[in-house]
């Protein structure tokens, strides 16, 4: 039994699906002795339906049949209204770094605010210095020059004005798949159909084909630069890829058929996160700057998702490439929920911006630079990076098992660190050719409720890639060993429930 009925006042049957039953024993999350006493929302829940509805636009749309109010935050937890707790493995879309309302955050930020706020760039303040030169610490040489700004949207539009001045060419290559941001000169960069606006948007983007081992048109056993491969087969000698040549021949012939001479850039993230944690070939990007410089173009990677550690072998992504980019555009993780967000890049490309007057009222003001400067060094004291590497290696392994126990659920199990992505396959069409290798998404339906059984059972987990079904593991960077068991077990329950609603409908139709 997976839900409860009762009968409406006509007597009519209707089901309870936010409230979930189960026979067996429920996961337990992992002690936490922080007492959240703040949790009770000043407004209702019948309210807050009411100005969703009335007062915000339409396009935020909470996941969940019964959206989940969160009113308190503690590190890798958040609590909800009715004082429930989850285990937030979603991080706020990889964003909530060192943990939520860290105590040394806190209390930094909140010195912070008794001191100065705002004053603009056309004074000098301490913060933006100290900050700017602690991030460029952190870069590696020629990209010591940093510009601040508040979203990652913003962080792409800046990186691609300054390309197109630098280079003096228009033409910029991205990968469908991708997402890069939702302003006017990010959302045509964007792959992933769901998020294209049917209207004419910039001129001179060009996607690519995605270099994806595991959907893509080639892929094998040993692409990636991961832990865990996917279940494809090939016969590729140990050191060479050719699933990676023939993506870079796709590249080749799109440099040859419809581009210039000359292009102006080249854009991708080191992980593809919106698009569903997708990792292309391990020497893919290396190639790919190649063929870009050789064009007298210039390499930015996103690093939006990416970045701070998260990856755990680097504190780049890009560094797990062997490569170094000309841009380096990156948010989210930066501020741990925060608006912060900052692009790097050389003396002589962020120079582009003299040629016109350039500004932005908040980017890198006291309050932000303090936020980010003490996130620099939370993720330092308390080696949040090397956490990310040797738990996030666990959670993968553990996943990864999951996928051999679940073989016609789990497609794939993919990423780095703590950003990971676990892909649903649909166990209907597996029955029906009984060849799991067909690889169909898991249908909508049953995706979202894996995902709300989880949600019930206090785990918080995000979606993504192009079709809705692939898990996001992003959480914050201070999860333990106690949070992976906890979150296997959730999702190993999940599946025997999802399983059994599939038995239950099987029946029905013998
Ligand atoms: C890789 C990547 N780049 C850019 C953005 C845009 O960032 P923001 O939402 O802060 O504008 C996102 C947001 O999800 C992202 O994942």
């Amino acid at each position: 039994m997976n839900s409860l009925s009762i009968f409406n006042k006509n007597c009519v049957k209707i089901r309870l699906n936010h409230l979930r039953y189960y026979s067996k024993r429920r996961p337990e999350l992992p002690k936490c002795d922080f007492n959240a006493n703040n949790s009770k929302s000043r407004l209702g829940n019948f309210e807050i339906e009411t100005i969703h509805k009335l007062n915000l636009n339409p396009c935020l749309k909470p996941w969940y049949q019964k959206p989940v109010l969160i009113t308190q935050g503690y590190m890798q937890y958040v609590w909800d209204n009715e004082n429930k707790r989850y285990l937030d493995m979603f991080g706020g879309v990889a964003t909530t770094s060192v943990g939520h309302c860290h105590p040394k955050l806190v209390e930094a930020t909140t010195k912070q605010l008794k001191k100065l706020w705002h004053t603009s760039s056309i004074y000098y303040n301490e913060e933006i210095h100290e900050y700017a030169s602690n991030l460029a610490n952190r870069l590696p040489e020629p990209l010591n020059n940093i510009f601040f700004c508040n979203s990652g949207s913003e962080a792409n539009d800046i990186a691609i004005l300054m390309a197109r001045l630098y280079t003096k060419s228009y033409d910029i290559i991205a990968l469908r798949n991708a997402y890069h941001g939702d302003s006017t000169s990010t959302q045509p960069l964007c792959g992933v159909q769901s998020w294209r606006f049917p209207l004419p948007l910039h001129f001179g983007i060009h996607h690519t084909t995605n270099p994806d081992p595991y959907s893509g048109r080639f892929g094998g056993s040993n692409c990636r630069d991961s832990i865990i491969q996917t279940t494809r087969q090939c016969d590729c000698e140990p050191g060479h890829c050719k699933a990676e040549d023939m993506y870079v021949e796709d590249l080749e012939q799109l440099f040859d058929s419809t581009l210039p001479k000359n292009v102006c850039a080249f854009i991708a993230e080191s992980i593809q996160g919106v698009g569903g944690v997708v990792q292309f070939p391990k020497n893919f990007l290396k190639r790919a700057f190649e063929m870009v410089r050789q064009r007298n173009g210039v390499c930015i990677v996103d690093e939006v998702q990416t970045g701070f550690g998260r990856t755990g072998t680097h504190f780049w992504g890009f560094e797990g490439h062997g490569v170094i980019p000309d841009i380096v555009t990156m948010a989210k993780s930066i501020g741990n929920g925060f608006p912060l967000a900052a692009v790097a890049t050389t003396a002589s490309i962020a120079k582009t911006l003299t040629e016109a007057s350039y500004f932005n009222t908040f980017g890198g003001n006291p309050l932000a630079s303090c936020v980010g400067l003490n996130v620099l060094k939370i993720i330092d004291e308390e080696n949040l990076q090397n956490n990310c590497h040797i738990i996030g290696s666990k959670l993968l392994t553990e996943l990864e098992n999951l996928r051999n126990k679940y073989p016609d659920i789990i497609g794939d199990v993919r990423g780095k660190g703590l950003m990971i992505g676990v892909e649903l396959t649909s166990s209907a069409v597996s029955i029906q050719h009984k060849n799991i290798k067909e690889r169909k998404p898991m249908i909508k339906a049953d995706f979202d409720s894996i995902l709300e059984d989880c949600r019930d059972m206090g785990l918080l987990i995000g979606r993504g890639g192009p079709k809705g079904n692939v898990f996001r593991v992003k959480p914050p960077m201070c999860i333990n060993e106690e949070d992976i068991t906890f979150t296997i077990d959730v999702l190993a329950k999940a599946f025997d429930l999802h399983n059994e609603r599939s038995a239950k409908r099987r029946n029905k139709y013998l």
